[in-house]
């Protein structure tokens, strides 16, 4: 039976600080396939892996990832909100994460297009291009103009058009922004939406899928990969339906 891959959806989030490298370290080390982050810019344009547009939730920094240079980020703790376990865990750029991981797959999720980030696509795809990852790598996006960048900076890199409804609804702008795969968010996810992508050519990446009766869910209707903040959840039920 054909199961899911599995990428751990900023890392492993259920166990360890969330977009930090102890997160995917983990994620990676449970057996994931790949891991899914976010990714802002500094003020000094270096491409910072967190979730948010601002420090206030994750870490003990307040305001705009924007507003703060790279040297003044690095002095925050992303790791206390976590428990004791990881405190003194730092942000980490996007070029430690390809330092600190390697080969493995990724889904990168650009948060803001350079609207607000100036060259925020470039300077990722030139990243990828130094560390030979282009192969490794999706570029994911809920912002329509970061994917149409993407595509005309590099014909070649995976792209997905994260989205959250019907997927009849966005089969068209995929199309347009020559997409290769639907990151759709799998509550909203059907039988009918996985035919229209089939029919349509995509693959199809659901995120986030964290339970039991979810997981069973995506591996019945087939999507081709699961993005989790607990993977190892994810890994042991998938084993119990590949017997
Ligand atoms: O994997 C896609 C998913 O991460 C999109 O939502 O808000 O968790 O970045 P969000
Ligand atoms: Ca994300």
């Amino acid at each position: 039976m054909d199961m899911p891959l599995v990428y751990g959806h900023r890392g492993a989030a259920v166990e360890a600080p969330e977009n930090t490298l102890p997160s995917f370290k983990l994620a990676e080390k449970l057996g994931v396939y790949g891991v899914e982050m976010d990714l802002h810019t500094s003020k000094d344009g270096e491409l910072i892996v967190i979730h948010d547009e601002t420090l206030d939730r994750t870490t003990n920094g307040r305001g705009l990832v924007h507003s703060y240079n790279l040297k003044e980020i690095k002095k925050l703790d992303a790791g206390f909100k976590s428990g004791n376990k990881w405190v003194g865990t730092r942000v980490s750029t996007l070029r430690e994460v390809f330092e600190g991981l390697g080969r493995i797959n990724y889904y990168l999720e650009i948060k803001q297009s350079s609207k607000v980030y100036p060259g925020i696509e470039e300077k990722m795809l030139n990243l990828i291009d130094e560390f030979n990852l282009k192969s490794n790598v999706q570029v994911i996006s809920f912002d329509f103009d970061s994917l149409e960048i993407v595509r005309k900076l590099d014909k070649k890199i995976k792209t997905g058009l994260l989205y959250i409804g019907k997927s009849s609804w966005f089969i068209s702008i995929a199309k347009n922004l020559k997409i290769n795969f639907l990151q759709p968010a799998f509550n909203l996810v059907y039988k009918e939406d996985i035919e229209i992508a089939r029919k349509n050519g995509f693959k199809v990446a659901a995120w986030t899928v964290d339970t039991p009766e979810d997981i069973k869910r995506a591996i019945d209707l087939k999507v081709d990969s699961i993005t989790s903040n607990n993977p190892r959840l994810v890994l042991r039920t998938l084993k119990k339906y590949a017997k």
